[in-house]
Formats: structure tokens, sequence, C-alpha cells
């Protein structure tokens, strides 16, 4: 059974971040298999590891929804989607990643977004993580990639205006198609002695903050992939300690 983690959060606050630092801690501590999905069509995921994306599945899906003749006749459209999805993801060290890129079509490709969910779900199922990164809206979440969430990780700044719009995503949630089992708040960017409220009154489970890291700033800076952070990186061994419970699925 693969344990799917999505990233939640509005813009800026650190998901692509933590998404990273996830991916490698559970690669280190060699807990399995791991896919690691930018949905964010702005997509950088692939930059923090270190990966250059040529094109993400979204250019392949318009292409499709755009002008169905390309399908081969022997092949079928659902065979075809599924193996082009095989094809955009690219086989790093101690992990895969699928980057779905941004949809430039014109059209509402409800059959080809169907089709994918179903390939997403299949696909999932060879991995013991999937680690989905998303933008800070949620909507495409439900109708391009997965039905299903073990752990949602709704990340936010140390405001008190950061904290509501993280409750709100979090509301948000729910009215989507999406079965979350569980789901963490985590605040990033915050020293100690946040004045946020009790984190027993926050409307999401409190997991923990991550520090305000110059490590991290550094390497944003210089465009230097994360997984590079030295192994005593401070963030990282915050993330270490509140980790079991995000990728404890069953
Ligand atoms: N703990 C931290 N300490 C210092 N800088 C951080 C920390 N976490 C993230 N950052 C920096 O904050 C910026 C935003 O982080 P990130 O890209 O992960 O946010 P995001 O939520 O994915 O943003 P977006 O909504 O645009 O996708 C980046 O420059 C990142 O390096
Ligand atoms: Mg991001």
């Amino acid at each position: 059974m693969s344990c799917i983690i999505a990233m939640a959060g509005k813009g800026g606050v650190g998901k692509t971040t933590v998404a990273c630092l996830l991916a490698r801690i559970i690669k280190e501590n060699k807990l399995g298999s791991i896919l690691v999905v930018d949905a964010d069509p702005n997509n950088n995921l692939g930059e923090t590891f270190g990966l250059r994306v040529k094109e993400g599945l979204s250019c392949i899906l318009d292409e499709i929804g755009t002008d169905p003749k390309i399908v081969p006749i022997n092949m079928g459209k659902d065979a075809f989607i599924e193996y082009r999805v095989q094809s955009a993801i690219i086989e790093a060290d101690g992990f895969d990643l699928l980057t779905m890129g941004k949809p430039e079509g014109p059209g509402c490709y409800c059959y080809v977004n169907n089709v994918l969910r179903n390939v997403m779900d299949k696909l999932s199922k060879n991995y013991d993580f999937v680690i989905i990164d998303n933008e800070a809206g949620l909507e495409h979440l439900s109708r391009r990639t997965i039905r299903k969430v073990d752990t949602m990780v709704v990340v936010s700044d140390p405001t008190v205006a950061g904290l509501r719009a993280a409750e709100r995503i979090s509301k948000l949630t729910k009215g989507l198609d999406i079965e979350v089992k569980k789901e963490f708040l985590i605040i990033n960017r915050c020293d100690n002695n946040i004045s946020l409220g009790k984190p027993e009154d926050f409307k999401i489970k409190y997991l923990g903050f991550l520090p305000i890291d110059p490590e991290i700033e550094n390497f944003s800076r210089n465009g230097l992939p994360l997984m590079n952070l030295s192994s005593s990186n401070k963030t990282m061994s915050a993330l270490r300690k509140l980790g079991e419970k995000i990728w404890l699925c069953n």
C-alpha cells in the first residue's frame, strides 16, 4: 500500500521546500520507493532536486486533447496516455519525479483528466510513497491528480493571517472530491516563540514548526538543489523529528 503525502498552503510558505526535504529524508532512511509529483503548473520541484525537466505531462496531454489523431490506431487512448505518463517520469537517484506542467490548451480535456486520474491511481500503487507538491490553490489536485491522500501537510507561515489562510485551505480540501485520511499543520520559518494562540485552538492538527534557515535562504538565492543541504541542516533535523507522523500511513 502506498502512502500518499500531499502539500497544501498559500503561496510562498514553503510547500516545495518541505516536499523536497521529506523526499530526501524518506530516501535517506531507506523507507521505500518514492514518486515525487510536481503538480504546480509553475513547476520548480525538479530544480530543488537538481533535475532539469524538459516538458511536463500537460504538454503531452494537451497534444492528445487538441488532436486525438496523434493516438496510434492500434493502441487506444487510455493505453497511449498511460504510456506517455510513464515516459514523462524522470528516474533519479532514489526516487522518481513526475512533473505535471502547465496546461496550455484552450479546451477542457475532461476525458483526458479522467483517464489521468485512473493512471495516477494505478501508478501510485507502484511506489511506497507518493509525495505531491501543489500550487497554492487546490482545485487541480482533485481535477488532475489523485483521489486519495493519506497525509495532507498544510504549511503556513508564522502569522495569524497565514494561519487563517491555512485553515481556509484545509476547509476547502474537505469540499473536494478527495479522501483525506489525516491532516497536519506545519508552521514554517518560525522560531520557538510564536504568538499565534494555543495550538489546540487551531482548526488543523498542529504537528510542529520548522526554523528560519539561513542555509536554505542561501541555497535558494543561489539556485542550489536542496538535496545538497548539509545533513546537519536544522530544518532537516526538525523535519526528521516531525516526519514519522507524516509518513506512517497505515
Ligand atoms: N525554513 C525556511 N527558512 C528559510 N527560507 C525558507 C524556508 N522554507 C522555505 N524557504 C524559502 O522560501 C521561499 C518559498 O519557499 P517554497 O518555494 O518552498 O514555497 P512554496 O509554498 O512552494 O511557494 P509557491 O506557492 O510559490 O509554490 C523559497 O525561497 C525557499 O527557499
Ligand atoms: Mg512551490
